[in-house]
């Protein structure tokens, strides 16, 4: 059994933010939610984050965990003071504990499942995660013998010249046998330069203690300030490009795409220059997105290409063409082999298989059948001031250059808009409305007062 408790009750100073450190977004999530997301294949007993600045505020953020219990920390005065709040949460409790950092959000979910294995296999009373890193000031040193077995852990801060040479550095996620560590907790001391209360120092007592290298280094990174933000961005686009890669899907110029992890990418797909993947978005095999596109939450189907736009909340069908600068957002629909071309907005509305919006148009809150053809410039005049209304168009109907259809207002199917036209009633199908004056044309006239 396993419970774990997330330290997030630090200020995070040196963010110079009003916001709390843990809430700050990294490619689509809080530093938080990540650290939260990466122990969910453990399947904890219980969670505890513990929280002390802005606390309210950390609640929350977290309001889609339900499972998650808040433990205040009222004064930060370390964090094996942070850790021994948790002990009255914990009484009775006989299994193990998992301690982690609320601002080390790269975690992997198998690192976790990894220390918690040799945690059990070991039958330790901790076993702490480890790195060999190639730049460690800043971060706790750990020492071991010559056997590898866990001798102490010494702060950065408290550390010789001579300790310093040590690369191998404590990455602040622990796994303790509960009932040893809760004898030890009540016991710490604040002697250190800092005058805190260090949970490294609860492992220094126990015994057996082992370490797990963490093999990919960046995995453990911690971030204290917004350049270190920016470091950790940087390491997850590496992390998501080569993950997309590897499973077939091209790149072309990756320092120039950012994906979100919540994304999925199918084989087979090309991603072209500045082009931006966001929430939950699926590109289906064969698509080709971009240039200069942004998809977020959307869902791309096979064999579509996207140029130079933008979709929001929408989803294009399997062979449709969108772009250059198309926006889709709302719910927008786009159906099977249609195109969405230059200029055109789609808010909120069905397209039908085949359709073709090609030019300059607005289209909100609208029903389109299939193969109909929309006229350059064409809009729904969706919005009375007050309220939105409906437009429906039927199969196969066809609108001529500058229409505006005042909604709400159906067209039938097969129907044909003349140029210009301001449709306010309903058509029937196979009709021909002309809803404009009759163009008039007065011969060898001069404008009055001339001679
Ligand atoms: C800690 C470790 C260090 C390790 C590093 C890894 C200690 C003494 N040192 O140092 O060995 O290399 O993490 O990133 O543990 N927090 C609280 N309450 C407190 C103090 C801190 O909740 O009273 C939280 C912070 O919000 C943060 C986490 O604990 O999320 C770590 O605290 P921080 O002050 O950043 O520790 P480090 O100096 O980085
Ligand atoms: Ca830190």
């Amino acid at each position: 059994m396993v419970a774990v408790a997330i330290l997030a009750a630090g200020r995070g100073t040196r963010m110079k933010s009003s916001l709390p450190k843990v809430l700050h977004p990294l490619g689509g999530r809080s530093l938080i939610e990540r650290v939260l997301d990466s122990c969910r294949s453990i399947e904890p007993k219980r969670i505890f984050v513990i929280v002390g600045y802005q606390g309210e505020q950390v609640k929350k953020a977290l309001d889609r965990y339900p499972n998650v219990e808040f433990v205040e920390q009222a004064q930060q005065l370390g964090t094996g003071h942070a850790v021994q709040q948790v002990i009255p949460h914990l009484e009775g409790f006989t299994g193990d504990l998992l301690v982690l950092n609320g601002d080390v959000p790269l975690l992997r979910s198998n690192t976790l499942e990894n220390l918690l294995n040799t945690h059990r296999e070991r039958d330790n009373a901790a076993t702490i995660l480890t790195a060999q890193h190639p730049s460690p000031r800043g971060y706790g040193r750990v020492f071991c013998d010559s056997q590898n077995v866990f001798q102490q852990i010494v702060e950065d801060r408290d550390c010789t010249d001579a300790q310093k040479q040590n690369h191998r550095i404590n990455a602040g996620i622990y796994c303790f046998d509960w009932v040893k560590l809760s004898e030890i907790l009540p016991k710490l001391k604040t002697n250190n330069d800092q005058g805190e209360y260090y949970i490294t120092d609860a492992v220094n007592y126990l015994n057996p203690v082992t370490v797990v290298d963490v093999e990919d280094y960046p995995e453990i990174f911690g971030i204290n300030d917004r350049k270190q933000l920016a470091t950790a961005y940087a390491i997850l686009q590496t992390r998501l490009k080569d993950t997309a890669m590897a499973s077939g899907v091209t790149l072309v110029d990756p320092d120039s795409i950012t994906l979100d992890d919540t994304v999925t990418i199918e084989p087979d797909t090309i991603i072209e220059p500045h082009t931006h993947l966001r929430g939950n978005t699926v590109i289906k095999s064969g698509s080709r997105i971009g240039p200069g596109s942004l998809i977020e939450n959307s869902s791309i189907g096979e064999n579509a290409t996207i140029l130079y736009s933008v979709v929001a909340d929408s989803i294009v069908k399997a062979g449709s063409r969108i772009g250059p600068y198309a926006h889709l957002r709302g719910h927008a629909e786009i159906g099977e082999g249609c195109r969405i071309g230059n200029f055109v907005e789609v808010k909120k509305s069905q397209i039908g298989d085949r359709t073709n919006v090609a030019h300059l148009s607005y289209i909100g809150d609208a029903n389109l059948g299939e193969r109909v053809n929309v006229g350059a410039g064409t809009v729904t005049a969706n919005y009375d001031g007050v309220n939105k209304h409906p437009t429906h168009i039927g199969d196969r109907s066809k609108t001529g250059a500058n229409s505006v259809l005042v909604a709400p207002v159906t067209l039938g199917e097969g129907v044909t808009v003349a140029a210009g036209s301001v449709v306010t009633e309903d058509v029937p199908d196979d009709s021909l409305v002309i809803a404009r004056s009759r163009q008039t044309v007065k011969k060898d006239w001069k404008p009055s007062g001339k001679q």
